[in-house]
């Protein structure tokens, strides 16, 4: 299903993405041996607020195996280290209208990373170089795989490419990163993310460690026992992704409660790491597309 975007929506999509790439480079030049991980990812959510827009999902930063959804707990004090690999994923939305975006940075003394840095990159720019209206999505998935292969590196299987529409982050179609995983075709009006991932290791993750974004997929059944201040936090976001660190000034122990009485009533889902086997290092690079009447938009170029 594609609900078309008017021209208010469209101008709100490209301003989500502008902010959301400015946000990126920012933190391209800014990911260093000795910087906090949570400097980086709270700084790009005031930029993103200094802009005018808001956090589409909390702001991550994922270190080497770790592929995606690493997030600062509220007293995170994690560094990035010298001979990381490192990937920053960006949301933004202006009024609902989300831009989603994502960069990798090799830290290393000489340059080792920089391989599988470009790979996924190279991947994002053959795989938009077949975007158009009526495309076989498994062609655009099968660009991704081909780059990231030739590179001598595998893509990860299990995590895909997505619709972008307003207040929500992840709808249809799944853009996969080869091409087996991809059916259907794109279609004029639709606004999608693609996300090559490449990796050392054999191209599958899997979920690791503590969650710290959180998503409310659909109200409380029960209120009964859950903390009002808690809820108004949560509910705030609209059903967009959120982080422990939004509840700081609260309690702890009664975000703690609150947040597990409503993952136990299903209202709640929880995104823990997504971690490739130790010892791998994964890269990812992600742009928003608009595919429009004139052809396709790049939004967070
Ligand atoms: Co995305």
């Amino acid at each position: 299903m594609i609900r078309s975007v008017d021209s208010e929506g469209l101008e709100k999509l490209r301003r989500a993405g502008r902010i959301a790439s400015e946000c990126r480079e920012w933190a391209r030049e800014n990911i260093r041996p000795g910087v906090q991980v949570r400097h980086v990812l709270e700084t790009v959510e005031e930029m993103i607020r200094e802009r005018g827009g808001a956090p589409a999902f909390p702001t991550q930063s994922s270190r080497n195996c770790i592929a995606a959804h690493y997030c600062s707990a509220p007293e995170d004090p994690m560094t990035y280290e010298i001979g990381d690999c490192v990937k920053v994923d960006v949301g933004v939305h202006v009024d609902g209208y989300i831009g989603d975006t994502a960069c990798s940075v090799d830290l290393s003394e000489d340059g080792t990373w920089q391989p599988l840095v470009d790979a996924s990159a190279n991947a994002l720019a053959a795989a938009i170089a077949t975007v158009g209206d009526g495309v076989a999505v498994r062609d655009v998935g099968a660009a991704i795989e081909r780059t990231i292969v030739g590179a001598g590196f595998e893509p990860i299987r299990n995590l895909t490419g997505h619709g972008l529409e307003r207040w929500k982050v992840h709808t249809s179609p799944q853009i996969p990163n080869y091409a087996e995983g991809g059916s259907g075709r794109l279609k004029e009006g639709m606004v999608i993310a693609i996300e090559p991932f490449a990796s050392t290791g054999r191209g599958y993750i899997q979920e690791r460690g503590r969650a710290e974004v959180f998503m409310m997929q659909r109200p409380p059944r029960k209120a009964k026992g859950l903390d009002r201040e808690v809820l108004a936090v949560i509910q705030s976001w609209r059903g967009l992704p959120i982080a422990r660190r939004y509840f700081r000034d609260l309690d702890p122990d009664v975000v703690e409660a609150t947040l597990s009485k409503l993952t136990r009533q299903g209202s709640l889902m929880r995104f823990p790491p997504l971690v490739e086997e130790e010892g791998v290092m994964t890269t990812q690079c992600e742009h928003s597309l608009y595919l429009g009447p004139n052809g396709v938009e790049v939004l967070t170029a």
